[in-house]
């Protein structure tokens, strides 16, 4: 029955690039909580919490954003009509950058001021806005993309991407978490 194969193949095609757009959505959402946490931080009175919290999240779109320009944008670059939001995440991605870059270096030195607490607010705001886009247009995009898009491989190599990835940038999280196990 051709009609059924397709509807057939057709949902199993939908589930995958569910599948796709929620792993994505997840990072969304995670980032978004961070910042909000954020806010509720005082960087004077509670450093340590801050600190961690921007190492975190900032790791987090570290890993978020590689997985996104190596493997997702490329592959939905070939089927979208509209190129210039992909363009305008990468602008957008190369801005957020350019933040994660600077708080790190402020960390590294000790920097813990109220500069740093401002430099990682902006950078939620810029984190914000481009998550309304992606989420809003883009995604909005890829549902119309359908078939042109082979999303069952697409999420079989971004889940194993990120593992790699995760191992790499946020190593604290993924190594094996032992009682005791706190430097001596
Ligand atoms: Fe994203
Ligand atoms: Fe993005």
């Amino acid at each position: 029955m051709p009609t059924a194969e397709k509807t057939t193949r057709s949902t199993g095609a939908a589930a995958a690039r569910e599948q796709v757009l929620n792993m994505l959505k997840e990072d969304h959402k995670r980032a978004k909580k961070a910042f909000k946490d954020f806010e509720k931080l005082d960087a004077e009175k509670q450093p340590d919490e801050c600190k961690e919290l921007v190492e975190q999240t900032c790791g987090e779109l570290q890993v978020h954003t590689t997985l996104e320009e190596e493997i997702f944008y490329p592959a939905v670059r070939q089927a979208l009509k509209e190129q210039d939001l992909l363009d305008e995440a990468e602008v957008e991605h190369n801005s957020a950058k350019q933040l994660i870059e600077q708080l790190q270096t402020m960390q590294q030195g000790g920097q813990m001021d109220g500069k740093f607490a401002a430099t990682f607010t902006v950078l939620g705001e810029y984190v914000k806005h481009h998550i309304k886009e992606e989420e809003g247009e883009l995604f909005e995009q890829c549902e119309k993309a359908g078939n042109k898009v082979d999303w069952a491989a697409l999420g079989e190599q971004m889940a194993a991407r990120k593992a790699e990835l995760m191992e790499e940038l946020l190593p604290q999280q993924t190594a094996p978490l032992t009682a005791g196990q706190d430097e001596a």
